[in-house]
């Protein structure tokens, strides 16, 4: 019996990911309760600037999701009706749908295999006349291939907005930080984020006119004084979560810094093993391992067809993987399937596989291991030695 089996005996229940609190976090939100100042008061405008000094922007606008500040950002670029924006096949499902709620299309290009993020090679292909922004993702917390992308984008004229949603601290090629690389950057803040604030958003930018635009779009299209001249929407973070905001962004390097150490420990074990491929860094800082994703080599490589006779990845050996990981109690999840199998675009498509074979193959065999700062170090061993006596089954 191998000493994994042997340590089964005793199942942990290990989740994904869990928020890292404490007494602060309590102090200041209990402060702002017992104040009875609830919205528009000091403490979002005081997290707005300590967050946007952490990451080096001029401009923070505090929103109340992640979903909010991509809607608000797309808006304050005058993104609308009959625009195209472009971005990748496989992110969390708010980077696509933002944009329909704007009346625009988004336009997906495939992903790369090192970063899993927009594959600057397959840009250049889908722009056209009417594309009106692009969206990288900085996917797990891996920064982007942010250089190429730039250089494509401002050849055509093209804002880059920055879906940093899971990027807090992560640094492009160990430099600036991401969402501060383009014309705006998103960051979101729900629980299994490197900092949280329940539901929460934040959106950056150095450019003055947009942060204005953004400030207006966050507050009912509102240009002072009920002068309701655009169309805009309630995202407006409340003081409770902004107190609390503040209170996570004084740990928030410390908690970036353990998911660091555990993905290392992680990839110590894991790499070279024939069955898994581990998270490739460009630099330690470019990325905050807010995922740490592998993948799971071999079995069902071929496509099958799925229900609708729509092609679909085929179940691999990674969902059995995740299966029998489970029943040890360590969870698992694919992050994420590609947008072009979801139903939400139908009538965008219809979609080729052959056009996405990167986030087919991410989707059939990507799978995110648990990592949170309080993951303990023999809960890490004991994903590990469990991990591998699944995949040797
Ligand atoms: C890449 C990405 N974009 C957008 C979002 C949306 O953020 P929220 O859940 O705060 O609305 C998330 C996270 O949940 C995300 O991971």
């Amino acid at each position: 019996m191998s000493e994994a089996r042997g340590a089964a005996a005793e199942i942990r229940q290990i989740p994904l990911a869990k928020p890292w609190l404490g007494e602060e976090e309590v102090r200041r939100a209990s402060e702002v309760v017992r104040s009875g100042w609830l919205i528009q008061g000091p403490h979002v405008e005081e997290f707005e600037e300590h967050f946007a000094a952490m990451v080096g922007a001029r401009h923070a606008i505090a929103v109340n999701s992640g979903s909010s500040a991509l809607l608000v950002a797309l808006a304050a670029l005058g993104v609308g009706r009959g625009d195209e924006v472009i971005c990748p096949d496989m992110s969390f499902i708010a980077t696509a749908t933002a944009c329909l709620f704007l009346g625009a299309r988004p336009v997906f290009v495939d992903i790369e295999m090192r970063y899993s993020a927009l594959d600057p090679g397959r840009l250049e292909e889908r722009i056209t006349k009417r594309t009106r922004a692009i969206v990288p993702v900085h996917y797990a917390g891996h920064t982007a291939e942010m250089g190429p992308i730039l250089e494509i984008a401002e050849r055509y004229g093209i804002a880059t907005l920055e879906d940093a949603a899971e990027a807090h601290l992560a640094r492009y090629a160990g430099g600036r930080f991401a969402g501060t690389l383009g014309a705006l950057g998103i960051f979101s803040f729900t629980p299994s984020k490197p900092m949280t604030t329940g539901e929460g958003g934040m959106i950056v930018t150095n450019d003055e006119a947009l942060a204005r635009r953004g400030q207006v779009f966050r507050n009912f299209g509102d240009h002072g004084k009920f002068n309701w001249s655009e169309l805009g929407f309630n995202f407006r973070m409340p003081e409770v979560m902004a107190a609390i905001g503040l209170g996570q962004l004084a740990r928030l390097e410390e908690s970036v810094r353990r998911r660091r150490e555990i993905a290392r420990r992680y990839t110590a074990a894991l790499s070279g093993h024939p069955r898994i491929a581990t998270p490739v860094e460009r630099t330690p800082e470019d990325t905050n391992y807010q995922l740490y994703t592998i993948r799971i080599r071999g079995g069902g490589a071929e496509a099958s067809r799925g229900a609708a006779g729509r092609p679909r990845a085929a179940p691999a050996d990674r969902d059995e993987v995740a299966r029998r990981l489970a029943e040890r109690g360590v969870s698992t999840r694919l992050y994420y399937p590609a947008f072009h199998h979801q139903g939400v675009f139908r009538e965008l498509g219809p979609f080729d596989d052959a056009d996405f074979p990167n986030a087919v193959e991410h989707e059939r065999t990507a799978l995110s291991l648990p990592i949170y700062p309080g993951l303990m170090e023999e809960e890490q061993v004991y994903v590990i030695d469990h991990l591998l006596d699944v995949v040797a089954e």
